[in-house]
């Protein structure tokens, strides 16, 4: 995706828009080499490589994060024994070898991450850190109420109870539609509890991460986090919203 440069400078922290904006005009910085001096100047943090005096931007040298909004009908590990079109497919021109944090069924849309920072990926990945998961999913059928309570207030699944979670119905999209938020991420485990009240998924989709949607990145496009949202996250302690 491209962006201003003095909004990716920012982002990497090296300097504030402002100051970013007299560098560029000082002819300081460059795009893959070639310094670059108009204001307007775009680039694509993904794949350009920017410096600043000939230093690489601190991205470029370590850490990426990548929000990928996943269309159905890709697999989300690495590689796949029966040749299925990956995640990884759909990051090309990245450099950085990334790998997906946790999964999405094949035929489940939506947001997910992919990074080269292992501690990050386990942290996302533990309970004890309460990230939330938001899903809108397609039911077959209409719930009852007292069943939705309960896989709110949480079930045994593979012998283990599920946090508390949070579901609505989803009133822009009528009525077999709803939405529900998980603090964690097992296995299939959206699609499980919903079976567990005899109300299988026929849609899912993951509409939000934590503080990340999907504003602004169509189905099959991505973006890279800024070192400040990396941040965030490295830091996410669950907030009041989601104290279920
Ligand atoms: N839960 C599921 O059942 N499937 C997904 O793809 C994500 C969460």
């Amino acid at each position: 995706m491209l962006e201003r440069l003095q909004k990716i400078m920012a982002e990497a922290g090296v300097t504030s828009r402002r100051k970013a904006e007299k560098l560029i005009l000082e002819g300081r910085v460059a795009v893959n080499g070639r310094a670059v001096t108009a204001l307007g100047s775009k680039a694509d943090p993904a794949r350009d490589k920017i410096s600043v005096d000939g230093r690489p931007l601190p991205r470029a040298a370590g850490r990426l994060v990548i929000l990928l909004n996943k269309p159905d009908g890709y697999i989300s590990t690495v590689s796949d024994p029966q040749h299925r079109p990956t995640v990884l497919s759909l990051v090309r021109g990245v450099k950085e070898r990334v790998y997906p944090v946790g999964r999405l069924d094949y035929h489940s849309t939506g947001l997910i991450l992919l990074t080269n920072d292992g501690e990050l990926a386990n942290f996302l990945m533990t309970r004890a850190a309460r990230v939330p998961r938001t899903y809108y999913v397609k039911l077959k059928g209409e719930p009852a109420p007292e069943d939705l309570g309960k896989l709110e207030r949480g079930i045994v699944l593979d012998g283990r109870r599920t946090l508390p979670c949070r579901i609505h119905p989803l009133a822009e999209r009528g009525k077999p539609w709803f939405e529900i938020t998980l603090l964690e991420g097992r296995n299939h485990q959206v699609r499980r509890m919903f079976e567990r009240i005899g109300q299988p998924v026929l849609k899912l989709k993951r509409v939000r991460i934590a503080f990340l949607t999907d504003r602004g990145i169509a189905a099959g496009q991505f973006r890279v986090l800024s070192p400040k949202e990396i941040e965030r996250l490295k830091r996410w302690k669950p907030d009041d919203d989601y104290k279920f």
